[in-house]
């Protein structure tokens, strides 16, 4: 098949991560080139030769644009787009040298958004290149959830949101620490139209003794230390939201007021006598099942309730298949505008991300990337997920402990980095007691520093400047 793709020199796309396109074509030639030209527009091309090969790619649903040639030597590219493991619908391409009726109808019947014929027009294959880079950056920074992830569970919890928001229903929120239950009350309120405050409280960072005054307010001298008159946070939500953080430690007392005030839509003040009305949308969130809280007495049933005519569970970043990458990639977009930089992720990082189950959930992700693109030494940026973790076990010299979730690479670093801090960094001792080669150790320190961590054999540290 003849190559009319030309390297046209076009300037790579503006800063920020790179979008990705899987290339499948059978035509090793055709392939190259245009991998090459999609390079030129500021893409990380990943090549496939066959419906086979393009099936092993993971991270087949994360590529910003699927090129899918019809005549591959195992079957039809048509093939694949009956499997489930697809970009969503809009961002694939089928190219064919072998144009006919029959094909564009079938492409047309499909979420296919470009039927394009050999050989490839480099003006519009560019434009193609360019809006699919434009809107994969809009998707990451101007999503009005402010939440990124295309996993089917954060597709279904972006749809009630929106679905949600409008209404006055109550929601409670619960899900992992780190899942983003308060950057989802936050949209609730951005989404709601609701023209006042967004308030958050976080119950369990309050004592419980102020927490009444606190949320409810205070007439002067109402208690030890009341001077003033003093709204309280429903007040100042009024019109607007009230985000109750880790409802599950309020107080049962408070517990049972709070229901009443919701119920009547009224609220005295501690102290007070009269009653102020308030229009108030309570979204409320607590780390743990909610139910078993109820069941455990530390969430009242006629309170659960209340709170919860809606109730939304976020999915912990491990369940979200995909999503970590992407939000890699939004994190790295940001921190390359905060810093004029055009940092990018190192090959084989989604896999990395992928594998890693991320207990701390998005919060801990958002640390790993700032932290890597601080301490990148180059434009690619390298996340060691867990690095904090083994830092903190380092400290204990003479014991390495696992805990269930650690990966192998991070059970084996441990290892190497004990056993160093054991024998004084002498290697060829370290070698002989893991039962492994000299030359293995010396590339196991090799790839640890290339992450960007320094091995000094008796404390793992970070390089670089302070990670938030
Ligand atoms: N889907 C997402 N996309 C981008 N950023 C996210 C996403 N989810 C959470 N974050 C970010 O992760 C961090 C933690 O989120 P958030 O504070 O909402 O979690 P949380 O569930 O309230 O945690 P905790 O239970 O510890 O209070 C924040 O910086 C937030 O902006
Ligand atoms: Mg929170």
């Amino acid at each position: 098949m003849p190559n009319d793709l030309a390297y046209t020199g076009t300037p790579a796309s503006p800063a920020g991560a790179a979008p990705t396109v899987l290339i499948v074509d059978d035509d090793q030639d055709f392939a190259r080139s245009a991998a090459d030209f999609a390079r030129s527009h500021g893409y990380t091309p990943y090549l496939a030769h066959s419906l086979e090969q393009s099936r092993g790619f993971a991270q087949l649903a994360l590529m910003d644009l699927l090129l899918l040639d019809l005549d591959l030597p195992d079957g039809s590219g048509f093939e694949l787009l009956d499997e489930d493991a697809l970009p969503e619908s809009g961002q694939i391409a089928i190219v064919t040298g072998y144009p006919s009726v029959e094909t564009a109808a079938r492409a047309v019947a499909r979420p296919v958004m470009e039927y394009l014929v050999k050989p490839l027009v480099p003006e519009q294959f560019g434009e193609l290149l360019d809006r699919v880079a434009a809107r994969g950056r809009e998707e990451r920074s101007a999503d009005p959830l402010g939440m990124i992830g295309r996993s089917p569970p954060m597709q279904r919890l972006g749809a009630d949101l929106r679905r949600i928001a409008p209404s006055t229903l109550s929601v409670l929120l619960s899900g992992e620490s780190g899942t983003g239950k308060e950057l989802a009350a936050r949209a609730l309120h951005r989404l709601s139209g609701r023209g006042g405050a967004f308030v958050a409280v976080n119950c369990g960072a309050i004592a419980p003794d102020l927490l009444a005054s606190h949320l409810f307010g205070h007439e002067r001298g109402s208690f030890t230390g009341a001077a003033g008159r003093h709204s309280g946070y429903f007040e100042q939500a009024h019109g607007g939201t009230l985000f109750l953080d880790e409802i599950t430690e309020m107080p049962a007392a408070l517990q049972v007021y709070l229901l009443r005030v919701l119920e009547s839509g009224a609220l005295t003040r501690v102290g007070g006598a009269g009653e102020i009305a308030i229009d108030v949308r309570v979204v409320a969130a607590c780390n743990r099942d909610p139910l078993r809280a109820v069941e455990e007495g530390a969430l009242r049933e006629d309170l659960y309730y209340r709170l919860a005519d809606v109730h939304l569970e976020l999915p912990p970043l491990r369940n979200r298949s995909g999503d970590a990458a992407l939000i890699a990639r939004a994190v790295l977009d940001e921190l390359n505008a905060e810093h004029g930089a055009r940092k990018r992720l190192a090959g084989g990082s989604e896999r990395a991300l992928a594998a890693h189950p991320w207990p701390g959930n998005v919060r801990e992700l958002r640390s790993a990337v700032r932290r890597a693109f601080l301490t990148a030494p180059g434009d690619e940026v390298r996340i060691v997920p867990g690095a904090r973790r083994l830092r903190a076990a380092a400290e204990d010299p003479a014991t390495v402990r696992f805990s269930v979730g650690m990966s192998y690479a991070e059970i084996e670093r441990e290892m190497l980095l004990k056993t160093l801090a054991h024998f004084g960094q002498d290697r060829t001792r370290t070698a002989r007691a893991l039962g492994v080669s000299v030359r293995t150790v010396h590339n196991q320190i090799a790839r640890l520093r290339e992450a960007g961590c320094e091995v000094d054999a008796t404390i793992w540290t970070e390089r670089g400047g302070p990670s938030k």
